[in-house]
């Protein structure tokens, strides 16, 4: 029987969100909708029937991310994982991609030339805590980002991941429950997105110069939602993890960072990534 690959659409999103329900990934319809809509879809079909996911964003002209490989279990070991990544590969040729594996997705990735470059920590909880609100320090602010903040928020972004993500940050700003900035001496320096997401609320991306002004922003989003589900997923560098497994938020999975082509660098006194937006989209 053959396998037909396709760019995915909307009338897809119910077949998909099966998959994932099967595999017992979080993802909601509505998580699909919005991966849909920042990114491309491609699906693999076989006699009509949806047997395979692959997410591709570009992430401007450089960096891009894949995310959402999936083929359904009885479909698995006849390649169409490896050629979903190959159509992905070759609609995101000329850019670094950057995915997180699970265990099962590794070795495909491994054999299509991507290598190990770190791991992400998914942090979660069914109710959380009371948190304590961190204070700001001295100079510094936190406020509600506003449409006018775009910019800057992208730059810090940009700056942080190497990724131009101008269509993410006006999603954040338009359907986010909450994007939280902070400001030193009025200039925005960090921001932290607060959504909804998968079985609750997910709290990423996370940008910040350093881990107390990281703490300052997700402090005071989670101090609004105890008795909430709550998910972070952070790098497993970025000194975060041990903060918020003493808050209640244990680390759950470890996924691993893999690249292809190379890897972005921030510059050490500069925005640096703490929370990912998701493990699908970085
Ligand atoms: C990971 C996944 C997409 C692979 O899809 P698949 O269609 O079964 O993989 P393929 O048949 O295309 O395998 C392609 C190659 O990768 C290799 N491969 C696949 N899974 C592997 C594994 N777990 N370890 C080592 N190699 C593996 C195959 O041997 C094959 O090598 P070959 O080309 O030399 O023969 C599938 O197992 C899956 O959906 N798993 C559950 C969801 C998941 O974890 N997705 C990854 C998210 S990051």
């Amino acid at each position: 029987m053959s396998i037909t690959l396709r760019a995915m659409t909307a009338d897809d999103l119910d077949a998909a969100f099966v998959l994932t329900q099967l595999l017992k990934w979080p993802h909601r319809r509505a998580d699909w909708q919005q991966a849909l809509q920042l990114g491309n879809g491609i699906v693999a079909e076989e006699n009509g029937v949806l047997t395979g996911t692959i997410l591709c964003c570009r992430w401007g002209e450089d960096y891009a991310t894949i995310g959402l490989v999936i083929v359904a279990d009885a479909a698995q070991g006849r390649s169409i994982g490896k050629q979903l990544m190959l159509a992905a590969l070759e609609r995101l040729a000329g850019s670094n991609v950057r995915l997180h594996a699970t265990e099962a997705g590794k070795g495909l990735y491994e054999k299509l030339g991507f290598v190990v470059t770190g791991a992400v920590e998914q942090h979660q909880c069914r109710e959380l805590a009371q948190v304590t609100v961190l204070p700001p320090a001295a100079h510094q602010q936190r406020r509600a980002a506003q449409p006018q903040d775009a910019a800057r928020l992208t730059q810090l972004d940009q700056q942080a991941s190497g990724q131009q993500r101008a269509r993410l940050t006006d999603e954040l700003l338009t359907r986010a429950e909450r994007v939280l900035l902070l400001e030193q001496d009025g200039v925005t320096t960090g921001f932290a997105a607060l959504r909804r997401f998968g079985h609750g609320y997910a709290i990423g991306p996370i940008v910040a110069q350093t881990l107390p002004d990281a703490k300052v922003l997700v402090s005071q989003l989670l101090s609004g939602l105890t008795g909430q589900f709550v998910r972070i997923d952070c790098d497993a560098h970025c000194g975060l993890g041990d903060w918020l497994n003493q808050l209640g938020l244990p680390q759950v999975d470890a996924p691993t960072t893999m690249v292809k082509g190379t890897p972005w660098q921030p510059d050490a006194d500069g925005a640096q990534v703490f929370g990912l937006m998701s493990q699908a989209m970085g």
